[in-house]
């Protein structure tokens, strides 16, 4: 059983979750499905698909204009919150420490984060994508999360774009975190893999060691694009 977890990023509309988690209610798949939406679409009724943010608040309340707590997050039903997403760390400056932060305030929630670590194009091109990967596990996730965490591996480059490690590249990546994890005392950890999921290659990730689902972007806005990816694996 895998993991398929969408992130709508700032797309869709509490209609369109509709139309989304109706068209997902009788796909014949035992496979975990999330649908990480924007705020103000959270609350619509998932059914079989579990609903989540896309980020929390590191505190818990208080004079923090815009901002929303895990609290909050939690009191509408929803299960998970991304955070660290490469957008957040490139647009809003969010680093290991404020990841870590905001992770700790999900699981104090009762909810689930999805931390995202990957590497940015530069940094690959340094060769620096085993270390930035390595401390990003280490100083993103809590070490007191009790294995209530799901890990993302998104390669920063490949997002959006079209373009994917090769499956050895995605292999090493896996093996380093889910190594990293087990010498945090978290081995029962997700790990899933995130940047240009498709289709048509969902399957082919999904069957590399160590990857255990799949964070998928542009590719779970339409039923006719999502669907084929949960079906792809049993
Ligand atoms: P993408 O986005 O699937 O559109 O590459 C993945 C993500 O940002 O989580």
């Amino acid at each position: 059983m895998k993991i398929i977890a969408g992130n709508w990023k700032m797309n869709g509309s509490r209609d369109s979750l509709v139309h989304m988690v109706t068209a997902l209610q009788d796909i014949d798949s035992k496979n975990t499905v999330i649908l990480c939406v924007p705020y103000t679409m959270l609350g619509v009724d998932g059914g079989r698909v579990a609903i989540g943010a896309q980020d929390a608040s590191a505190h818990d309340h208080g004079a923090y204009t815009g901002e929303v707590s895990a609290n909050m997050i939690a009191a509408t039903g929803a299960k998970y919150v991304i955070v660290g997403h490469s957008e957040r760390r490139q647009y809003h400056g969010e680093t290991n420490d404020i990841v870590r932060a905001k992770a700790a305030a999900v699981i104090a929630a009762g909810l689930t984060p999805i931390i995202c670590v990957g590497e940015t194009m530069d940094e690959k091109q340094a060769g620096k994508t085993m270390a930035i990967i390595e401390s990003g596990v280490r100083e993103s996730v809590p070490n007191d999360a009790n294995n209530n965490v799901i890990v993302a591996y998104e390669p920063r480059w490949a997002i959006g774009a079209g373009l994917t490690p090769t499956d050895s590249e995605i292999a090493d990546a896996h093996k380093l975190i889910a190594d990293t994890l087990t010498s945090m005392g978290l081995g029962d950890t997700p790990v899933l893999y995130g940047a240009s999921v498709k289709g048509t290659n969902a399957a082919q990730i999904m069957s590399i060691p160590n990857v255990d689902g799949v964070l998928v972007g542009g590719a779970s806005l339409k039923p006719d694009d999502f669907i084929p990816i949960i079906t792809s694996v049993k």
